[in-house]
């Protein structure tokens, strides 16, 4: 019997996590009796950066297997690099096993802009362009194309292991169901049209086909939400997120009285206003923080 903890959007770039902060979660990791980590995505902006935090883990004695997310794709040059990055523990396509019956396969996942509640590609295409962080990544084809490549590709991988009877654990970075999709109201609207480039409602569709996925795991929305299962797959989603998303950032400006509406968009001022006690407050709840944010999943 083992435990694998599958984590994802450390962005440890973003939040200053560093070595202080890893040590931390090794607490966590090691109290809860991990055997096998997986980072489903956004460990940092800089690949070298998550490979250096891989690293950090395998030297605490944990193996460690890791797909890609939007934040690494924008720092890899080439369709290659990011769907067969060269390293040992990159689990793109390809599966890890866990035991005789269920193995661990690693999707990056893509979009195919079924999420958003506009239908031209093209207008979506440009508010991409505009206003979001994916302008930076490369891919050889344009979404719609990139998005019925990955299909192609996962229902060979699925086919072949629910021809062989294997238990599927998925581990992936975009959304995959609709039901993780948050629709906003008022001045917030225009991030549904942006909802495009949240995941692909083509590959839960994908999915729902298959009776052998015992659970997908995966990030992004930097929003966490109760498990679901649909069409027998239990899904889970619980990213780290950004400092001014974490629970612990609400409960630390609520306490204070620091705001009267709380915004984590409106957060980073205030922290920074605050950056001592916030720093203090951060350490002692972080370890809690790593532990709202893990799915585990035995095997
Ligand atoms: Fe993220
Ligand atoms: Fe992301």
């Amino acid at each position: 019997m083992g435990k694998l903890a599958i984590m994802s959007d450390l962005h440890v770039d973003i939040n200053r996590l560093a070595e202080p902060e890893f040590a931390l979660l090794v607490e966590v990791l090691r109290e809860r009796q991990i055997t096998r980590v997986h980072f489903a995505g956004d460990t940092a902006n800089k690949i070298t950066t998550t490979l250096a935090v891989n690293h950090y883990f395998v030297q605490a004695g944990f193996p460690v297997t890791f797909n890609l997310g939007n934040h690494e794709m924008a720092d890899l040059s080439g369709e290659e690099a990011i769907e067969h990055f060269p390293d040992h523990d990159f689990l793109n396509l390809r599966t890890k096993r866990l035991n005789e019956q269920t193995v661990l396969l690693g999707l990056n996942g893509w979009y195919d802009y079924q999420f958003s509640e506009l239908s031209d590609p093209q207008k979506i295409s440009a508010m991409k362009n505009l206003y979001w962080y994916d302008r930076n990544i490369k891919r050889a084809a344009d979404d719609l194309t990139t998005n019925q490549h990955m299909l192609t590709a996962v229902k060979i991988v699925l086919d072949d292991l629910a021809r062989k009877k294997q238990q599927v654990v998925i581990a992936t970075h975009f959304v995959p169901q609709a039901a993780f999709i948050v629709t906003l109201t008022g001045k917030y609207q225009v991030w549904n049209k942006l909802n495009a480039f949240l995941g692909s409602r083509s590959l839960g569709e994908l999915f729902d086909q298959y009776d052998n996925l015992q659970q997908v795991v995966f990030g992004h929305t930097h929003r966490r939400f109760p498990d679901q299962v649909i069409h027998g797959t239990r899904y889970s989603c619980r990213p780290f997120g950004y400092f001014y998303e974490w629970r612990l950032t609400r409960d630390f400006v609520l306490a204070n009285q620091l705001v009267t509406e709380y915004n984590p968009m409106k957060l980073r001022p205030v922290i920074r206003q605050h950056q001592p006690a916030f720093d203090q407050y951060r350490n002692a709840h972080l370890k809690i923080e790593f532990a709202q944010a893990m799915t585990i999943v035995d095997y």
